[in-house]
């Protein structure tokens, strides 16, 4: 959808919000694109499973229409092997939770990690919940991103 005319200035406002990710993170390699992008119409009963959005660095979603009872989307833990041994927690805290319901509304744009799975609880409206995804990816990745970087004054991940 990126591509249509109609979402030029859409595209703007996504660009803006990928571009302040970009500098928070700060990255070196600034020069980023959305490499797709579609609309979702959930019905009332509708849900996504888990999943995530292989090949990309962000994904995201702006919310369009948000009947109430279709209001959430949830963030998983990524480590599947975590499941192994899940004991019973007197309560969930930040510390052992494996899964976040995050509430949403229309007109926000949620920007989260590609490898981040996530899922879409069931519509339990009377209504259509209607957002638009994309990803973003780099978009010279091979020549910019890939390389092994000799440089050893610019770390490749974050440290303490
Ligand atoms: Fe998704």
């Amino acid at each position: 959808m990126h591509t249509l005319p109609e979402m030029e200035e859409l595209n703007g406002y996504f660009m803006n919000a990928v571009n302040e990710v970009i500098r928070a993170l700060s990255i070196k390699h600034k020069d980023v694109k959305i490499t797709g992008c579609w609309a979702n119409i959930g019905p009332p009963g509708s849900s996504h499973n888990v999943h995530n959005h292989p090949n990309n660095f962000l994904s995201a979603v702006y919310y369009v229409t948000v009947p109430q009872g279709g209001h959430r989307i949830t963030f998983h833990d990524p480590r599947y092997q975590i499941h192994v041994l899940t004991p019973v927690f007197e309560k969930i805290n930040e510390h052992n939770y494996v899964y976040v319901n995050s509430e949403v509304e229309e007109g926000l744009l949620l920007l989260f990690p590609s490898w981040l799975t996530h899922s879409v609880p069931v519509n339990t409206s009377n209504e259509r919940r209607i957002s638009i995804s994309f990803n973003i990816n780099f978009t010279d990745f091979t020549e910019q991103v890939s390389p092994p970087n000799w440089e050893p004054d610019v770390p490749t991940h974050p440290g303490p």
